[in-house]
């Protein structure tokens, strides 16, 4: 998403009929050797790739899966488990002695894999989790990406004077189903980087997901017990999982209360989690306001609203607050978003990935006193999982809707008298994920910047779609458990070990 483009890239040798935009900042040097760049997205105005992406869709299947049975990684009992963690115990000192280097040159591969595997995970994912076309597009990207920053990264860990990293013997991995490509591939490559074993349990809704991830890992040389990928329920086995005394660490992306479940299982568990969110965007009357409109659009109902980065309020200050002309674009484009099956190239939202249910139907389906649907949600199908997106206004300072994550297609607006009090809006969740603002004020930028309490602050662009090494990604308040660390950013590795004096030097 949103990324800049400025140059053909050359054929790859595994795609051939696939033509991609180059993606790096114009004013960036040109990619050296050996130095991190970032994947390019699919180019679909190029009339190969349509034909490219055509064929994907061609594979997804009409009503979308979930809970596939993984076979060759399913664990039935606790001795299965216990066989599995012991085996990637013991393969972790021989892919620590690889050093930094020898891992980046498997990473690296990893990527190529990836690349290679395009097509396929962007199917898989569509058809395990509504993904659209273009949605996956970026994710495998930002998985490439991540294999490729996490070498560069394991390169630099061994080039530390005086002091030696330890990584953890043996990671846990456990991704979340919204993002089933990029976030259990990160998580993997960065555990894997840093010198650990890693056991993978995907998210029950995406597991085919992570086996077609494993494959990949696994043919470009991690091996198989330095990376095991378990098909385990959630039950007693995965509490099992989480509390086994061999798991060194659990790097999480999900729930705040799933950080909490775990840390109750295990209370000295060290744990990397990047947890739930309530974000929401500030319009300025010094903002661009149809760019504004596009962003929270973008940002409020990609995935269907179901990203853990999503816009799930908008604020808007003083005379937007008032603005027909604005209110009328956030309409429009809400209604005119063409909802349907993945497999229908002119989807721009997919469906839930589960039939809607608990707070989330609450919210598409009743109104607290004050509130009124400026765009009224609509159920399309008799499960629950189809929706037109709804935009409620006047949520009220301290509702409901103004706390709680329901991880949906429905937008709540705010308003406010001040840029003062917009802030205090945004700010008042338990949460700190992304926040947006939207001016073309440097003085309310710089004001935003001093207060706003999140962990991923984005200016006049959606505030979802984090790109590696850009814009590294991590929480703050309830949005982040445990050490902390951005994903995708410079400091994410050495939160999984520890430094040791070098035995040379002391
Ligand atoms: N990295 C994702 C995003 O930025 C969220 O996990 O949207």
């Amino acid at each position: 998403e949103h990324r800049f483009l400025d140059s053909l890239a050359a054929l790859s040798p595994e795609a051939p009929a696939v033509h991609r935009v180059q993606s790096r900042l114009a004013d960036e040097p040109a990619p050296r050797a050996g130095g991190f760049e970032n994947e390019p997205d699919t180019d679909p105005a190029l009339a190969d790739n349509r034909e490219w992406g055509r064929a994907i869709l061609a594979a997804v299947p009409s009503s979308v899966l979930g809970d596939a049975t993984i076979e060759a990684a399913r664990i039935e009992s606790a001795d299965d488990l216990d066989d599995v963690v012991a085996s990637a115990v013991a393969a972790a000192p021989g892919w620590a002695a690889l050093g930094g280097a020898g891992r980046a040159a498997i990473l690296r591969r990893v990527a190529a894999e990836l690349s290679s595997r395009r097509a396929e995970l962007i199917e898989v994912a569509a058809s395990e989790t509504g993904k659209t076309l273009a949605e996956g597009d970026v994710e495998v990207s930002e998985a490439v990406d991540f294999a490729n920053y996490y070498a560069t990264l394991a390169e630099e860990l061994d080039d530390v004077d005086g002091a030696r990293f330890v990584p953890s013997t043996l990671t846990l991995v456990t991704p979340p189903w919204n993002f089933p490509i990029a976030i259990p591939l990160g998580s993997t490559a960065a555990a894997l980087a840093a010198g650990s074993s890693v056991v993978l349990k995907p998210a029950g809704q995406a597991k085919r997901c992570g086996a077609v991830l494993a494959e990949a890992l696994w043919a470009a040389g991690v091996p198989r017990d330095v990376l095991r990928l378990v098909d385990v329920d959630e039950g007693d086995l995965g509490r099992r999982l989480v509390s086994h005394p061999s798991v060194d660490r659990v790097i999480l992306t999900g729930a705040f209360e799933t950080a909490e479940l775990f840390r109750s299982w295990r209370p000295d568990l060290d744990l990397l989690a990047e947890t739930s969110g309530k974000n929401a965007i500030i319009v300025t009357p010094s903002a661009d306001l149809d760019l504004a409109a596009a962003d929270v659009i973008r940002s409020a109902f990609g995935h269907a609203g179901q990203k853990c980065s999503a816009a799930s309020l908008v604020i808007l200050v003083g005379s937007v607050a008032t603005s027909e002309r604005f209110r009328r674009q956030l309409v429009d484009a809400a209604s005119t978003l063409r909802v349907g099956l993945p497999s229908d190239p002119v989807t721009q939202m997919g469906p839930l990935v589960e039939p809607a249910s608990g707070k989330l139907l609450g919210a598409l389906t009743t109104l607290a006193p004050g509130e009124s649907w400026l765009v009224e949600p609509r159920r399309l199908d008799e499960e629950g999982r189809f929706w037109s997106p709804g935009i409620r206004a006047g949520v009220a300072p301290g509702s409901e809707f103004h706390r709680v994550e329901y991880f949906g297609p429905v937008l709540g607006i705010m308003t406010a008298a001040t840029r003062d009090e917009a802030i205090e809006l945004q700010n008042a969740t338990d949460f700190g994920l992304t926040a947006g603002l939207h001016t073309l004020d440097p003085r309310e930028l710089g004001e935003w910047l001093d207060r706003v309490e999140a962990g991923n602050l984005y200016v006049n662009r959606g505030i979802t779609g984090a790109i590696v090494r850009r814009q590294p990604f991590g929480g703050w308040k309830r949005s982040a458990v445990g050490a902390g660390g951005k994903a995708g950013g410079p400091n994410y590795l050495v939160h999984l070990g520890s430094w040791e004096p070098d035995a040379l030097e002391a």
